[in-house]
């Protein structure tokens, strides 16, 4: 079989992959390709309208290479090159919104925005997927659908530009958390540079936090959304309220399992599962899915801080961009040893002593090796992953390719954070 009915016969048994595969072909081809939402696409330099099924665009492809067989397969399963492009403008955007004339702010404000430190853009990731995984078509005729300047086209566009903002928020947030976090865990390096305070001194830190808060919360009264305001608002309240109960435990409180996973989502999942919500309500779609859509980002939270308390004791500092054994230094007690208290009730009461004495972390570590503690804790981790591919798996059918693409996308997320080494 010729190359080019090889990667036809390849694309048409993967139709999910037909236009995301023509974006690659570009690069080989010289195929020019435009809109991250593939609401059009111009191959070989005829415009093509709407979304397509995979038969009417391969009566548009020509000449297509071995190279762009490979790239293709490649790419099917990478969750973060399907919103790639759009995450790009959007850091840009980041930078812009965290701009002021102060020069010490803003280069506290921007430290963590700039190019090698931006971090994965995770969240954005995540919403952006899921605000392609919600978009149920809107029931009008196609022929308005095709209208260059149709009505539909603006609205789509201005909706996705309203959940582009629920991910700059969201990751505002969260830049603003690790900022004051690191102050409050005195933490010398993150995303594997110096951390800010180190850098500048706890003061400057709490202060570029507090206004990366103040420019998210700009942009989210842009939304003019009260729901959604409240929403976040509230994701704010949990952060604090979480980072608040993990420095205020009492000693039962410490070795209590329940607490810790409450603890858990105030500070890691509610952001998630939150701004999850609010790119549904955007949507204007029913309470189930808005409810749906927060489980996803719940149980996805969830798993990720399991994962991340795992990695605390097996990550070394090198591969994690920050200090590892950082949480049983601190006195924090995570999922791994309160599984390992189970096994070695003893362990308990050296946990519950405080670590003043050194060699009592020594011998916590040594219980927590001859223990199910970490294996236990990834179990658990791995029971939420699969309780957020439930989420996508209830969300109502929808056989538009991208939606179904996103959907897919987001249950490999799920895979991404329970294998993830850093
Ligand atoms: C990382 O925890 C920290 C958080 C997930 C949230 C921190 C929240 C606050 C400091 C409350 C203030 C909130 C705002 C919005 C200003 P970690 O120490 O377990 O993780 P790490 O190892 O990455 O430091
Ligand atoms: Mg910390």
């Amino acid at each position: 079989m010729g190359t080019r009915k090889r990667v036809c016969a390849f694309l048409f048994s993967n139709p999910g992959l037909y236009q995301h595969s023509i974006a690659k072909l570009r690069l080989i081809n010289g195929v020019d390709y435009s809109s991250s939402r593939r609401q059009f696409s111009v191959v070989n330099g005829e415009a093509i309208r709407g979304k397509q099924t995979t038969e009417q665009l391969y009566k548009h492809v020509d000449g297509l290479s071995t190279g762009a067989e490979v790239t293709a397969v490649k790419d099917q399963l990478d969750p973060f090159s399907l919103v790639s492009d759009e995450i790009s403008p959007l850091t840009d955007r980041l930078r812009s919104m965290v701009v002021t004339e102060v020069p010490k702010l803003a280069s506290a404000a921007g430290y963590f925005f700039k190019k090698g430190v931006e971090g994965k853009r995770f969240r954005p990731t995540v919403l952006l997927l899921m605000a392609t995984a919600l978009n149920m078509p809107v029931s009008m005729p196609s022929v308005d659908r095709l209208s260059p300047t149709g009505v539909i086209d603006n609205l789509e566009t201005e909706l996705r530009r309203r959940q582009q903002c629920i991910a700059e928020i969201t990751e505002m947030i969260h830049v603003a958390s690790l900022l004051h976090d690191d102050v409050l865990d005195d933490a010398d390096t993150r995303r594997g540079v110096s951390s800010l305070n180190s850098l500048m001194g706890n003061k400057l830190a709490v202060l570029a936090g507090n206004f990366l808060l103040s420019r998210a919360f700009v942009v989210l009264a842009s939304l003019e959304n009260d729901e959604i305001v409240s929403l976040i608002a509230e994701v704010v309240e949990h952060l604090i309220t979480g980072e608040t109960m993990q420095m205020t435990t009492t000693s039962e409180q410490r070795l209590n399992m329940q607490y810790y996973m409450e603890k858990t989502y105030y500070k890691t999942a509610s952001l998630i599962s939150n701004s999850c919500k609010a790119i549904s309500l955007l949507t204007e779609q029913t309470a189930e899915t808005s409810t749906l859509a927060y489980d996803y980002g719940k149980h996805l939270g969830l798993a990720y801080q399991l994962i991340d308390d795992v990695l605390d004791f097996t990550g070394t500092s090198a591969s994690l961009g920050k200090s590892s054994l950082s949480d049983i230094r601190h006195g924090i007690i995570t999922a791994p040893l309160l599984f390992a208290i189970e096994e070695f009730p003893q362990l308990g009461e050296v946990l519950q002593r405080g670590f003043d004495n050194p060699a009592d972390i020594d011998l916590a570590l040594d219980y927590l090796g001859r223990s199910q503690g970490i294996q236990r804790a990834k179990d658990l981790a791995l029971k939420h992953a699969r309780l957020a591919v439930k989420a996508i798996d209830s969300l109502p059918e929808n056989d538009d390719e991208d939606v179904r693409q996103s959907r897919q996308a987001l249950v490999d997320l799920t895979k991404i954070v329970i294998k993830r080494t850093k």
